[in-house]
């Protein structure tokens, strides 16, 4: 834990306090940050026809009920990206909203497989993509680390497949992870992917425990050998997981307003992230899919001061968490969380 101070730590944390904070997000999906109006003019400029009528029909159909529901629609929204350029604008378009909400670095996932199985050259994802990153960091200030997701729908094989075709350009991105379909698609059918993966020296991370069960977790840890779980709320069902998390500071990447807009949750009043931040366990903020769920990062943060309460010291650990829970150095964690202890001094003055 870090021992950050504040003089009103009992104050509800407010938007301007929440956007003041400098904070990391480490589980956006750069697919899921697509907004509909992005996506009609990509869906013109590509000469594409969609099928909906209107930005209106679009977000009516962003009713899910589950992780699945929301993915056969997440998948169907992502033919609109073609070029490099479209890679490109999408990417920026996240970053300007980073910039807009007080993010100071990310590690966003991409899913090569979603645009190479459509014909799309995997160069053309990764240099669009990583292309503005590189504009976001100079430009910007929003320092980055590229993840590449396998989808644990489709075969080992073909995440071999996806590697190898990644490897020309490892320099472009820190680490790989895993996502799509969990239920029925546990960790170990990617053990030697994953292996694979960290011999090139490339850091891992899986969704584990969104809707899948504990031992998905367990998989995750002990199996793929990840140093850090994307959601993993559901560890909530194993009080000797919670104690191994807060042990070893594993961090959770935890995504509030995906958790409720995919029904894992049916309020956010019922939603545990405090609960296991009070027990020790690294959780941290982040927005999943902004775009289908209705928030970007601090929507997220403000969402758990609305539902539960969350004081400022608690948004505040949350922040120090996202730096602790991030690929950077130690050095640039220390300047960071040096940054979040110096805004509290300043708006508790
Ligand atoms: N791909 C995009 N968002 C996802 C999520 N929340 N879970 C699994 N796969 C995803
Ligand atoms: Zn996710």
């Amino acid at each position: 834990m870090h021992n950050l101070t504040l003089t009103q730590p009992e104050q509800l944390a407010d938007t301007e306090f929440l956007r003041a904070l400098p904070k990391t997000e480490l589980h956006l999906h750069l697919e899921g940050s697509l907004e509909p109006e992005l996506m009609f003019s990509l869906a013109e400029r590509n000469g594409i026809q969609l099928p909906y009528a209107s930005i209106e029909e679009v977000k009516a159909a962003y009713d899910f009920h589950n992780l699945q529901s929301f993915l056969d629609i997440y998948y169907q929204c992502a033919d609109v990206l073609r070029t490099e350029q479209d890679f490109y604008d999408l990417t920026w378009a996240y970053l300007e909203q980073c910039h807009a909400e007080g993010v100071v670095h990310i590690e966003p996932f991409f899913d090569p497989q979603t645009h190479t199985d459509r014909g799309i050259d995997i160069e053309i994802v990764i240099n669009g993509i990583s292309r503005a990153l590189q504009d976001g960091k100079e430009k910007l200030g929003i320092s980055y680390g590229l993840i590449l997701c396998f989808l644990r729908h489709l075969s080992e094989e073909a995440a071999f497949a996806t590697l190898e075709q990644a490897k020309p350009f490892l320099q472009h991105f820190v680490g790989v992870g895993l996502d799509s379909s969990e239920v029925g698609n546990p960790p170990e059918k990617f053990a030697k992917v994953f292996a694979a993966a960290a011999e090139l020296g490339l850091k891992r991370v899986a969704h584990a425990g969104e809707e899948g069960p504990v031992e998905y977790i367990e998989g995750a840890l002990d199996i793929l050998d990840v140093q850090r779980i994307d959601h993993g709320v559901r560890c909530t069902d194993s009080d000797a997981m919670i104690q191994r998390l807060a042990d070893s500071r594993m961090p959770l990447t935890v995504c509030p307003l995906s958790n409720t807009r995919l029904k894992v949750y049916q309020d956010m009043s019922e939603h545990p992230i405090l609960e296991l931040l009070d027990k020790g366990v690294c959780v941290t903020v982040n927005a999943d899919d902004p775009a289908f769920f209705g928030g970007y990062l601090l929507a997220n943060y403000q969402a758990l001061s609305n539902a539960l309460g969350m004081t400022r010291l608690q948004a505040a650990q949350l922040a120090a968490n996202s730096i602790e829970a991030s690929f950077i150095s130690d050095e640039e964690k220390q300047r960071l969380l040096k940054q979040l202890q110096d805004v509290l001094d300043q708006l508790s003055a």
